[in-house]
């Protein structure tokens, strides 16, 4: 913790760089969650790519252990996801731990393809699978399988990018090693760059209108409630990263829709599933309990700029874990999110009623603002404020019914591109009171409503200093309320 920006609440390693979060998976015996990610063992750009690890048992604090699986003379590891082979349908042993990644292959063509590996001691040593690759179409860019147990037709289906296509191919197997092509999905949506990283995430019943952990009475925006007859329906979603064309550089495309073991049939338009800047790579945990809801989580960066982030000697963080819940308002689908609950890490509460200073807040906390807007056009928070005018702004423009948040002056800005600007999402309604989620961390802000409809993440990278935070009403007209209560994560 005495390194400069090194997170308290985030998964970063411990030296070097990461990028994609790998093979999510609950091991419902130990109770733990694993995570593994794209890592380089030897330096803190990208290169040498391999699986690092780590562990969790509740999703905030975490453990990294060695390497998981390294590059080696064949290929270096890309993205990829693991099953737990209960049937033993691949015949590495019963309950093996399958991981299905990307080989980038080092022969002299190049090219990607994807190989298995497998663990029998819960996935602290690895053997690469000698039949590799198992799915080879001799291309030069083919990447990032995700795998799930489709249980109405038995079988394995991967979900797996052709980046330069912007296609996602599915594609089913009985035992892991044999695939065969069932659909492809796209070219829609953004299609400006490549696609990479797909996941495809099964919501057995569509979600309630919750602000879990932190029950709310006022969604952001009032007034809309779920569609009850949308209970029992199960839907689909798909995601799809993309290198350009979100409105912050990269991000997270998703589509709701219906998918019937072979085919996925969108039903609404492409949306982004967060709108900062920093949002790339999700990917949801295999294995969770029945009955649990979705949590995924992000590597909280972007290509474009991550080189240049100014910390060491590790470079890359996770974002928070996030649980998910599709809900569906008159014929509208939408994603729900809402981070992990930070509760077990919270000191006691403060609370700021009206505009107002907080000297020294701090620099991991928990913020939650309940605002009665009244007539008043612009709320603004301000974070992580400093001596030399630095701050990272989150504002809420009451007449055009947009949440923003702006970096330009967060501290230091590792490169010009893609940095600067107002990242802005429209919220539900346009009246009424509202609640925003606020977690800061030593290099990141994430920002959500309180009904999960809105997401925003952004990586900032403040002076040391910089601990005070401001509530301000700017324009005409005024508050009915404004509730400001804050925590201390530690
Ligand atoms: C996304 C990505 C993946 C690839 C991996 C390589 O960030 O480009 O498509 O598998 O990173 O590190």
């Amino acid at each position: 913790m005495s390194e400069q920006f090194r997170p308290r609440i985030h998964f970063a390693p411990q030296r070097n760089w990461i990028n994609d979060p790998n093979g999510l998976v609950f091991d419902a015996a130990t109770e733990l969650y694993h995570l593994f990610f794209q890592h380089n063992p030897f330096g803190n750009v990208w290169g040498h790519m391999s699986w690092g690890h780590a562990t969790s048992a509740d999703l905030l604090h975490w453990t990294e252990l060695p390497l998981a699986i390294a590059e080696d003379e064949h290929a270096s590891i890309f993205s990829g996801s693991i099953v737990i082979d209960h049937g033993n349908t691949a015949g590495f042993g019963l309950g093996a731990w399958v991981a299905c990644y990307t080989g980038c292959l080092r022969r002299p063509e190049g090219g990607q393809a994807q190989g298995l590996a497998w663990s029998l001691d819960r996935g602290l040593t690895w053997t690469k699978y000698a039949g590799n690759p198992v799915l080879d179409l001799g291309l030069r860019e083919f990447r990032d399988p995700k795998v799930f147990w489709y249980e109405p037709t038995g079988r394995w289906v991967m979900a797996v990018v052709l980046p330069d296509e912007r296609r996602v191919a599915f594609y089913g197997s009985a035992n892991l090693r044999d695939w065969a092509l069932l659909s492809h999905f796209g070219p829609t949506g953004c299609t400006m760059a490549i696609w990479e990283c797909p996941d495809l995430i099964h919501f057995p019943a569509a979600g309630e209108a919750t602000d879990r952990p932190l029950a709310s009475p006022t969604p952001l925006g009032g007034g809309a409630s779920p569609d009850a007859s949308a209970g029992a329906i199960d839907r689909w979603l798909l995601k799809v990263d993309t290198f350009e064309g979100h409105p912050a550089g990269s991000g997270a495309q998703c589509w709701v829709g219906r998918f019937d073991g072979t085919r996925f049939q969108d039903e609404t338009e492409a949306f982004w599933a967060d709108h900062g800047s920093d949002f790339y790579a999700a990917l949801s945990f295999a294995h969770l309990p029945a009955g649990r809801a979705p949590v995924w989580l992000a590597w909280m960066n972007q290509h474009a700029y991550a080189k240049d982030t100014p910390t060491a000697p590790w470079r890359g963080a996770m974002s928070l874990p996030r649980e998910l819940a599709l809900c569906k308002t008159g014929d509208r689908w939408r994603l729900q999110q809402s981070p992990v609950s930070t509760e077990v890490l919270r000191g006691s509460p403060r609370h700021l009623i009206g505009a107002g200073l907080v000297d020294k807040a701090g620099d991991v906390l928990e913020l939650r603002w309940e605002l009665d807007p009244g007539d008043a056009d612009t709320s603004t928070l301000d974070v992580r404020c400093g001596p030399v005018g630095e701050s990272t702004r989150i504002a809420i423009d009451h007449r055009r019914g947009l949440v923003w948040i702006d970096r330009s002056r967060s501290g230091l800005v590792p490169s010009a591109a893609h940095w600067e600007g107002r990242r802005e999402q429209a919220w539900g309604g346009a009246t009424g009171p509202l609640v925003l989620r606020v977690i800061v961390d030593r290099c990141s802000v994430e920002v959500f409503s309180g009904d999960g409809y809105v997401a925003l993440t952004e990586v900032i990278y403040p002076g040391e200093r910089s601990l005070d935070l401001a509530v301000l009403k700017q324009g005409r007209g005024d508050w009915r309320r404004s509730e400001l209560t804050l925590w201390t994560l530690s």
